[in-house]
């Protein structure tokens, strides 16, 4: 586990599932509460709870990220409601509507909370909150008493008091210390069901400092196309993505952007600065001058470049009856004459390359070093889910330092905040350990 906790519920995790009652707001509490007691707690919550109380506010608080769809899959591509059902020590839903009571005395699982406690083996504590008549309706009651009796949830029963309705009565959410209580009470005895982190659902980083801010990143995104004549030309697969993901993370740090856009099939963002450079020489030409020429902090070379191009592009379109040979000649290679040209450079901006190659990634570190790249980012593109056209990508990140970090599968936003940590370690010892950036307390 991550963490050191204390508290009745060290070391556990809770799965809290959240019905749409106007008391889901306390949920929140009953979340905060959970934690306190040691619990790292995972939220789902059925669509009607996701309007009383929206997602961001329990994922924040549980840094977790929060289920509300029952086919919703994590960053990693796991089912979130199952990684849940497998990992938590207990499952709480808490309010319980007469609805989702209903859903689970027959077994509908149309909902994350629903479906969680379908496939779980861990004990289940109820807590219903409703309008007093729709408790002591029948229907309801035969429900709860399903849940007890056949399936072995606890119910923590509804309260009398003051009801949404401005009636009083029986519906109110039991008192939180008391469901906290039948919590603990579940679980004790019991040993903790998943201690390994990686088989629990993902944590969610804290809100990210803006430890970029003050800094230009220079980022080339997409692929180049090379002119055979006016309307043909040399292409690849790129879209753009993961070049714009570490545009948008290096933004949400605080930095000034440039993208310098080859072809791409993703919107760029706004708020950062675009140059439109779709041939190798046009983008080389955009690298040198916002890299070299006018210094940037960080050069990510994320495009797709073409490493040959038509030696004689013609100026009419070509038809079909001349046939046609085509004469190629290299590419200039734009990463490794930014190295070299860095080197000269004082400061010297931090420069990351990447490597697409296809089933192995042996040839990485040789050309982490041929092109001066401080960082190197290598993918095997033929890999399911990663590479070209997928949001998610399967990395190594070489250093120039000899350092290999393996990361598993991600979302390319996630590949890109890790690549800008290493990117910050990197600015920091260029400058001397000296963080010119804001610290967290002043930007408070
Ligand atoms: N790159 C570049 N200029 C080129 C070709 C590639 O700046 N003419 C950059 C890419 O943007 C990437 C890195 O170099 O950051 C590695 O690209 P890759 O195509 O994997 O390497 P190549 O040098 O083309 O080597 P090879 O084709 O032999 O794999």
């Amino acid at each position: 586990m991550s963490e050191e906790r204390e508290g009745r519920l060290a070391g556990r995790l809770v799965g809290l599932g959240v019905c749409g009652s106007i008391a889901a707001y306390k949920a929140v509490e009953l979340l905060r509460l959970l934690s306190s007691e040691g619990a790292e707690v995972a939220v789902m919550l059925t669509p009607a709870a996701a309007r009383f109380v929206g997602p961001l506010t329990f994922a924040a608080l549980s840094r977790h990220p929060v289920e509300t769809d029952v086919l919703g899959l994590l960053p990693d591509q796991r089912i979130g409601h199952i990684v849940v059902a497998d990992s938590a020590d207990a499952i709480v839903v808490a309010p319980a509507t007469a609805r989702w009571l209903g859903a689970m005395a027959n077994g509908i699982a149309n909902d994350a909370v629903t479906a969680a406690c379908l496939a779980t083996s861990a004990p289940v504590i109820v807590a219903p909150a409703m309008d007093g008549d729709m408790w002591t309706h029948r229907a309801t009651q035969d429900n709860a008493d399903r849940l007890e009796r056949d399936f072995g949830y606890q119910i923590v029963p509804p309260e009398v008091g003051s009801l949404a309705s401005g009636q009083s009565g029986i519906g109110r959410l039991a008192d939180l210390a008391s469901i906290v209580d039948a919590v603990v009470a579940a679980v004790d005895g019991r040993p903790v069901r998943q201690p390994d982190d990686g088989q629990r659902p993902p944590v969610i980083g804290p809100a990210r400092v803006p430890d970029l801010e003050g800094r230009h990143l220079v980022v080339s995104a997409g692929g180049t196309a090379e002119p055979i004549d006016p309307v043909r030309f040399i292409g690849n697969r790129s879209t753009g993505r993961m070049g714009v993901a570490i545009a948008e993370a290096a933004m949400a740090r605080g930095a000034r952007v440039t993208i310098i856009a080859g072809r791409t099939e993703v919107a760029l963002p706004a708020g950062a600065a675009v140059i439109h450079a779709e041939s190798t020489a046009t983008m080389r030409a955009a690298v040198i001058g916002t890299v070299v020429d006018h210094p940037a902090d960080v050069l990510v070379m994320a495009a797709a470049v073409a490493d040959f191009r038509p030696r004689r592009p013609t100026t009419t379109k070509l038809t079909r009856d001349e046939g046609l040979t085509l004469e190629l000649e290299p590419t200039e290679d734009i990463l490794a004459e930014v190295g070299a040209r860095a080197r000269e450079l004082a400061p010297r901006p931090v420069i990351v390359g990447f490597a697409a190659e296809t089933g192995s990634l042996e040839r990485a570190p040789e050309k982490l070093r041929r092109k001066g790249a401080d960082l190197l980012v290598a993918n095997d593109v033929s890999e399911p889910g990663s590479g070209f056209g997928t949001d998610t990508n399967r990395v190594v990140i070489l250093g120039a330092d000899g350092s290999r970090d393996e990361l598993p599968l991600l979302a390319k936003r996630e590949v890109a905040d890790r690549l800008l940590d290493r990117v910050v370690e990197a600015l920091d010892a260029r400058d001397g350990g000296a963080h010119t950036g804001p610290t967290m307390e002043s930007t408070r």
